[in-house]
C-alpha cells in the first residue's frame, strides 16, 4: 500500500512537473537557461535547420540567383524576407511558432544598407558627413521601418576599409580609413540594435563582410585578397574589434580567399579572433554562397567538404548554399564533426533570438504602409544627412569678381541645367536600395524647381546618356548653356556601376559625360559639375574647365533638395572626403595614411608623367563660409604611458554665414619598432559655428588607445618616445615617457 501511494505521488508530480511550462518558454528565466533548456530537447535534424538560412520572396539582387523557397517548412531557422509586408512574416512565423515540434521563431534578414524605403545616402558619403548623432539616427529610422515590415537582423554595418575604387563596394563602407569605420561602425551598431535587442524597434546588426574583401585583386570582386598579419590587424581588424566590443549581435564572413585560406573556412579570424580572443557570443552567418564557394577557391573537392570547412572554422549559419542542411547530418554521424561544434553554433544562434525577444514576441506589428514609411521628421533627417554628406570639392571665383562661383548669386535669373543626372530618381538613390522606391525620390530638377521657384528660370537638356556615344543631345545642350547665366551640369555614375559586383577599370565617367564638359565650356558660362557616384572619380581632364564642383554620391531620396539647396546657399556644404581622390586611376593605391617612402625627397619615386599628388586628400572638402584655425596648444610636452595630454585648438567662423565644421586629428609617430603610417586619423569632431562666433575643438591623447600600435598577430605596443599631433597644416610635437 506504501509503495502503491509513493508510486502514485511521483506519478502526480512528475504530471505536474511534464505540465509546466518549459523554461525555454519561461519570460522570465535567464537567456542563457533558456538556451540550454531547449537545446536538449533539440534533435539534430532540428540544429541543422536552425543553421541553414533559407531566402523568400523576390530576389532584387541579381548577383544572387535564388532558388526559391516555395513550402516553407515551420523548422526552418532563417529566411532572407524580400517581402515588405508584415502581415505575410506573421504568417510565415505563426507556421513556425505553432507547427513546429517545439515553436523555435524565425529570425527574418535582409539588406538594410542605408535606409529601408525612406533611403539615406550611401555609407560613403554618410562617413564624409563626419556627423555621428545623424548617421546613428539614420540607422535607426531603418530599423524602424524594417522591424515594421518583418525584419529581424540587417546585414549591415559593411566596414570593410577600402583603398581601391574601382571596388564598386567602397560605395557600402565608410571610407578609407580604419577609426573613421569603426566611429561609424559602432554608430550603426547602436543604431540598429537601440539599447536592448528587444526593444520595440531594434533589429540586429552584422558586421561584414569579416574580412579584407575589400583587398580584392584589382579591384574585381570576388577575387583573391593578400593580406599581410600586419595590415589585416592594423588596417582590417579594429572597425571589427569596435563592432564586436559596441555589441554587434552578428557577422558575416566574406567571400574572398584571405592569403590562402577563404574567409568562411578561416579558423584564426573566425574562431581564434573573434570568438577567443574578443569573446563575441553571437553567431557568423556566411555571405551568400560563400561557403560552396570554397570549392571555387580550391580548397575544399565537394559541398561535404565545405559544409566542414566552414562550420569548423566558426561559421555558424549557412547562407542559402543548403550545405548545412545536406551533409551535417552525415558528418556528424562518421565523426567528422563533433556534436559539440553542432551545440556551439545552434546555442550562438538561438542567444540571438532569445535576445531579439523573438521566443517571447515573434510577431510585427501590423500597420498600414502610410504609418511605417516616410514619415516626414525621418525624410528631414535624410535630408540632413543627404546635405552633410556632399563635398564641395572645387569652388572658384570667375575672372575679375571677388566672390565665388557658388552659393549662385541673386543676380543668376536663369539657370541651365544639363545631364543625364537632373531628371533621374533612380540612380540617385544608389545600390542596395532596400525597399526604396524612386517615386518617393527628388531628382534634382525637382529639387532646383521648389529651390529656386519664383526666384531664377531653369533650363533643362539632358545632353547626353550616363554612357554610349550618341551626341545628338550636345546642340541643345549647348544652346540652353548659352542662354543661360550659369550651368549646373549633373554627371555622374548609375546606381550599379558601384556596390556588389560593380567594378570598373577605372574612375573617369565615361567619355560621352566628358565630352559634354567640353562642349558647354563652349558656352562660356560660369559652370558647376554636380557629380553623383558610388566611388571617388578621376576628374583630372574636366576639373580644369569646372569653376565649381559637388559631388552628392548617391545622396537617396531627398538628395534632390539637398542638392539644390547647396547650390542656391541655403545650405552650407560642410562635408569632407573620407576617401582620397586619386589624380588619376594609375595612382591606386593613393590614401592618406600610407606609409613614408625611404626616399622622401626631391623627385625619388614619383611619377614621371604625372603629378604623385592626388587631386582631393581624405580630409578636403570646402565651405561658403572661412574659418580661422589658432594654434595647436598641448597641455604638455612630455607625459607618462598612464597620464593623458589635451590637444586644443580654437576655430573662427569669420565668414557671413553659420556652418559646421569638422576638426580631424592625427597622429604621428616617427619612430617606431614597427614604422608607423604617416599619420593616423585618432578622433575627429564636428561642430556648429555660427558667423561671428569662436569653438574650442579638444582631443583627448589617452596613450594606451591612442598612441599604441598592433604587430602581425594583433599584440598591441606602447613605445615611449616623440609624436606629433597634427591638424590641418599644423604640427605639434610631444614626448611619451615610461
Ligand atoms: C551578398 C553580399 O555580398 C552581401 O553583402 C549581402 O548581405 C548578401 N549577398 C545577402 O543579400
Amino acid at each position: 500500500m506504501k509503495n502503491l501511494l509513493l508510486l502514485m505521488g511521483a506519478f502526480i508530480m512528475w504530471g505536474s512537473a511534464y505540465s509546466q511550462t518549459p523554461v525555454y518558454k519561461n519570460k522570465t528565466a535567464a537567456v542563457e537557461d533558456r538556451v540550454e533548456d531547449l537545446l536538449e530537447r533539440m534533435t539534430l535534424t532540428e540544429k541543422i535547420y536552425q543553421m541553414n538560412q533559407w531566402a523568400y520572396g523576390q530576389n532584387t539582387n541579381e548577383n544572387n540567383f535564388e532558388d526559391k523557397v516555395r513550402d516553407l517548412k515551420p523548422e526552418i531557422g532563417s529566411l532572407i524576407y524580400r517581402s515588405q509586408s508584415p502581415v505575410f512574416r506573421n504568417q510565415i512565423q505563426k507556421k513556425a511558432m505553432e507547427e513546429s515540434r517545439l515553436g523555435i521563431p524565425i529570425i527574418m534578414g535582409f539588406d538594410v544598407i542605408h535606409g529601408f524605403r525612406t533611403i539615406f545616402p550611401i555609407p560613403l558619403a554618410q562617413s564624409c558627413s563626419w556627423n555621428k548623432e545623424l548617421v546613428k539616427e539614420a540607422c535607426s529610422i531603418a530599423a524602424r521601418e524594417a522591424k515594421l515590415s518583418g525584419i529581424d537582423w540587417t546585414f549591415s554595418p559593411m566596414i570593410d576599409v577600402a583603398r581601391d575604387a574601382r571596388w564598386g563596394r567602397v560605395s557600402e563602407a565608410y571610407g578609407e580609413d580604419p577609426y573613421t569605420n569603426a566611429v561609424f561602425c559602432v554608430e550603426a551598431v547602436h543604431g540598429y540594435q537601440g539599447e536592448n535587442l528587444s526593444d520595440r524597434y531594434s533589429i540586429a546588426a552584422c558586421l561584414k563582410h569579416y574580412i579584407g574583401y575589400s583587398l580584392s585583386q584589382g579591384g574585381r570582386d570576388y577575387q583573391y585578397s593578400d593580406v599581410s598579419g600586419q595590415t589585416l590587424w592594423e588596417t582590417f581588424m579594429p572597425p571589427y574589434e569596435a563592432g564586436v566590443k559596441a555589441g554587434a549581435a552578428t557577422l558575416m564572413s566574406g567571400f574572398n580567399d584571405i592569403s590562402g585560406v577563404p574567409a568562411s573556412a578561416n579558423h584564426y579570424t573566425l574562431t581564434e579572433v573573434l570568438k577567443e580572443k574578443w569573446g563575441h557570443d553571437g553567431f557568423v552567418v556566411s555571405d551568400w554562397g560563400s561557403v560552396q564557394q570554397l570549392m571555387n577557391q580550391g580548397v575544399a573537392k565537394d559541398m561535404k567538404e565545405c559544409a566542414e570547412l566552414s562550420l569548423m572554422a566558426g561559421v555558424e549559419m549557412d547562407m542559402v548554399d543548403n550545405a548545412y542542411l545536406d551533409h551535417l547530418q552525415a558528418l556528424v554521424d562518421e565523426g567528422t564533426v563533433p556534436m559539440a561544434t553542432i551545440d556551439e553554433a545552434v546555442r550562438r544562434i538561438l542567444r540571438i533570438k532569445f535576445r531579439l525577444g523573438l521566443f517571447d514576441n515573434p510577431y510585427c506589428e501590423e500597420l498600414p504602409e502610410s504609418k511605417r514609411y516616410l514619415q516626414p521628421e525621418d525624410r528631414k533627417v535624410a535630408a540632413e544627412l543627404s546635405a552633410e554628406s556632399m563635398v564641395l570639392l572645387k569652388n572658384a571665383s570667375l575672372p575679375g569678381q571677388e566672390n565665388t562661383v557658388l552659393p549662385l548669386s541673386a543676380s543668376v535669373k536663369n539657370i541651365a541645367l544639363i545631364g543625364p543626372m537632373v531628371v533621374d530618381s533612380f540612380h540617385i538613390i544608389g545600390f542596395w536600395e532596400g525597399y526604396g522606391d524612386s517615386k518617393d525620390a527628388e531628382s534634382i530638377l525637382e529639387g532646383f524647381k521648389k529651390e529656386f521657384a519664383g526666384k531664377a528660370q531653369l533650363n533643362y537638356a539632358k545632353g547626353c546618356d550616363f554612357d554610349g556615344n550618341n551626341e545628338e543631345g550636345f546642340a541643345e545642350a549647348l544652346a540652353m548653356a548659352e542662354k543661360s547665366d550659369v550651368v549646373v551640369l549633373c554627371l555622374g555614375e548609375q546606381r550599379n556601376w558601384s556596390g556588389e559586383n560593380g567594378s570598373r577599370s577605372t574612375l573617369a565617367l565615361p567619355a560621352i559625360q566628358e565630352k559634354l564638359v567640353d562642349e558647354i565650356k563652349k558656352s562660356g558660362k560660369p559652370l558647376v559639375l554636380v557629380l553623383s557616384s558610388g566611388r571617388p572619380l578621376e576628374l583630372v581632364r574636366i576639373e580644369p574647365l569646372a569653376d565649381a564642383m559637388l559631388e552628392i554620391w548617391q545622396p537617396g531620396t531627398d538628395g534632390g533638395s539637398a542638392t539644390a539647396g547647396i547650390i542656391s546657399g541655403r545650405i552650407n556644404p560642410s562635408g569632407k572626403l573620407s576617401i582620397t581622390f586619386p589624380l588619376t586611376t594609375g595612382q591606386i593605391p593613393m590614401y592618406y595614411n600610407m606609409r613614408r617612402s625611404s626616399r622622401p625627397w626631391g623627385k625619388q619615386g614619383l611619377y614621371k608623367d604625372i603629378s604623385s599628388e592626388p587631386l582631393y586628400w581624405f580630409g578636403h572638402g570646402l565651405s561658403y563660409t572661412n574659418y580661422s584655425y589658432g594654434n595647436v596648444k598641448l597641455s604638455a610636452t612630455q607625459i607618462k604611458m598612464n597620464e593623458k595630454i589635451i590637444a586644443e585648438v580654437e576655430v573662427s567662423n569669420d565668414g557671413q554665414m553659420d556652418g559646421k565644421e569638422t576638426v580631424l586629428w592625427y597622429i604621428n609617430d616617427p619612430v617606431a619598432s614597427i614604422s608607423r603610417p604617416m599619420k593616423e586619423v585618432k578622433f575627429f569632431e564636428k561642430q556648429e559655428i555660427k558667423a561671428g562666433q569662436k569653438v574650442v575643438y579638444r582631443f583627448e591623447i589617452v596613450p594606451e588607445r591612442d598612441l599604441s600600435f598592433v604587430d602581425s598577430k594583433g599584440d598591441r605596443h606602447l613605445e615611449a618616445g616623440e609624436f606629433n599631433v597634427l591638424m590641418g597644416n599644423q604640427k605639434v610635437k610631444f614626448e611619451l615617457v615610461e
